[in-house]
């Protein structure tokens, strides 16, 4: 039988159930969760049971949130240009802005903060730290940073300078590949005047559709890339697990093996972001053949001993507030790293942490891997965005490791591209509901090295889900406030800058509100501002005196 055949006799039977003159609601309960579970699976969606969600821990000290108004949130609007970036977070009721150093520390984490050791080097801290990092990540040496951007400042910069010089005076340019780059990836690579072509599968593009690694890299991209550059000039291939940018999307063993055999056959860097590698790991277990009667361990080991450097933000899967790491077997670039450590993060055994927030970095790298805390972690982020699909509302599907990604321009279809629908939309659910999402979309791709602006494949409202921190109720109160917006969604415009920021504008641009009857009579006036370059957008965005690559 059909599935909606199936679901039609359910319905029929639930309305033969009700009419019944001894009504029985335990039993016609019953029929309606088989008959949920029907509906679940006709969108593609595996129902998941209390065990599934139960979290491996308790609360014991609680944080109250704010209470605020609509109005007081309104106000903070008008006085931040409808950029919720530069709300006074006091007014936000949940805030889902980022996964990253917003976790909830354990007792345990919580009790090594008191008991770090704070003496300047090699404390008893750092020689606790060295051994658990060096068993997780299958490296030899292994450097703190104080968080992942500094590792990628770091070890781009030592990695690149030389190249690039060479290339500039060859008149060529310097290439870094993979999946999607995060954006200070993609930032530390360009400030040390390389380029960056990211090459993720034709499935990631494809928000509807199921498939088990939308993060994976386009293998044949990656190829024809190291063809068209030639490999002397490709400074290193970084792969992101999970894909953040595209979703929180995992990749699978066998991609990251087929691009680090490109790698290797080629001579070049093969290096892992690895801010959610256990998180990814979690995600091969449960989909990639061969691995469901693996450890997360033994996953880990399996995917660093393919990279040369593993670079990780330690505030996703380390669960801290503070924290990163470098790992590599290669003592040679171990030295050029530790070298430039001491210059821009503090000496090489504590990297610009205090003691105190290397401690709760390695008890949170033990908890962070544990398969108890994947499942809940997993599960309470693929539940989410379940919720979403109940309520017909499109995300990047299915949902990835740190939050749901819901796509703005066919919520708000109405709302042409150029007109921001998904920071729209943030500022939309914080006023009206507390809530704080964050616009991966035209705001923060906005204007490109030469001040031409780039229009994203997708405007992107991201809701990244902290670890530990929110329960099922804030979860479900957050699909309430989203399913009453959809229910007036015709009534919402879109922003126009007020003032663009420039360099990393997301943070800073303030906007005005524009009716949607407003949009056609604005456009052409929005279009024409894009496609003017800024003169001062290269000076503000590199250093004054840096030459590019570019202007070779
Ligand atoms: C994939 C990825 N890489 C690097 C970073 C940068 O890490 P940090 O915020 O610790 O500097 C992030 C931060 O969100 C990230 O998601």
């Amino acid at each position: 039988m059909k599935k909606n055949s199936l679901i039609a006799q359910k319905t029929e039977e639930l309305n033969k159930l009700a009419q019944l003159d001894n009504f029985n609601p335990t039993e016609i309960r019953k029929q309606v969760a088989g008959l949920n579970k029907l509906l679940d699976e006709s969108v593609g969606i595996k129902t998941l049971s209390a065990a599934d969600l139960v979290p491996p821990w308790i609360i014991k000290t609680v944080q109250f949130n704010s209470q605020s108004t609509p109005e007081i949130r309104l106000k903070e609007l008008e006085r931040t240009g409808n950029n919720v970036f530069m709300v006074k977070a006091e007014t936000i009721i949940l805030d889902y802005l980022t996964d990253s150093g917003t976790g909830a520390q354990s007792d345990e984490q919580w009790a090594k903060i008191m008991t770090a050791d704070e003496r300047y080097s090699h404390s008893k801290t750092y020689e606790e730290f060295i051994p658990v990092a060096q068993k997780l990540f299958n490296k030899k040496f292994i450097l703190p940073v104080h968080q992942g951007r500094s590792a990628e400042n770091l070890v781009f910069n030592s990695l690149l300078a030389s190249l690039v010089e060479r290339a500039n005076q060859q008149g060529k340019k310097i290439i870094c590949t993979g999946n999607s780059f995060f954006d200070t990836t993609i930032g530390n690579v360009q400030n040390n005047h390389a380029q960056v072509i990211s090459a993720d599968c034709p499935e990631s593009a494809d928000t509807n559709e199921y498939y088990d690694f939308k993060g994976n890299a386009d293998v044949n991209k990656i190829e024809s890339i190291v063809k068209e550059h030639g490999s002397e000039n490709i400074g290193f291939i970084v792969m992101t697990v999970v894909n953040n940018t595209i979703g929180g999307q995992p990749v699978s063993l066998a991609n990251l093996k087929a691009v680090h055999k490109i790698a290797k056959q080629h001579h070049i860097l093969f290096l892992l972001d690895s801010a959610r590698i256990f998180e990814n790991a979690y995600f091969i277990q449960q989909r990639e053949a061969g691995y469901q009667n693996k450890t997360i361990e033994e996953i880990t080991t399996e995917m660093t001993e393919l990279a040369d450097v593993i670079l990780m933000s330690g505030k996703k899967d380390g669960i801290v507030n503070m924290g990163g790491l470098i790992a590599t077997d290669n003592e040679e670039l171990y030295k050029i790293f530790l070298n430039r450590c001491v210059l821009i993060e503090g000496h090489y055994s504590y990297g610009g942490m205090s003691g105190r927030d290397l401690a709760a970095f390695t008890q949170g790298l033990k908890e962070g891997s544990r398969q108890e805390h994947l499942r809940q972690r997993i599960n309470q982020v693929t539940e989410f965005g379940n919720g979403f699909r109940r309520l017909g509302l499109p995300i990047q599907w299915p949902p990835g490791s740190n939050g749901i990604f819901l796509d703005a321009r066919e919520f708000l279809p109405h709302v042409d591209k150029n007109f921001f629908p998904a920071q729209r939309l943030c500022a939309e659910i914080y006023w009206r509901y507390g809530i704080r999402p964050v616009e991966i979309g035209l705001s923060l791709v906005g204007r490109d090295g030469a001040g031409i602006k780039s229009i994203p494949a997708k405007d992107f409202v991201r809701f990244t889900v902290p670890r530990r921190v929110y329960t099922k109720e804030h979860i479900d109160f957050t699909l309430e406030a989203l399913a009453n917006l959809y229910a007036v969604r015709d009534e919402i415009g879109g922003l126009v800058y007020k003032k663009e920021g420039l360099g990393n504008g997301h943070f800073t641009s303030t906007f005005e509100m524009v009716a949607t009857t407003d949009i056609p009579k604005l456009l052409p006036g929005v279009l024409d501002y894009f496609n003017t370059p800024k003169a001062t957008y290269k000076q503000v965005y590199f250093p004054p005196n840096a030459q590019l690559a570019s202007d070779k």
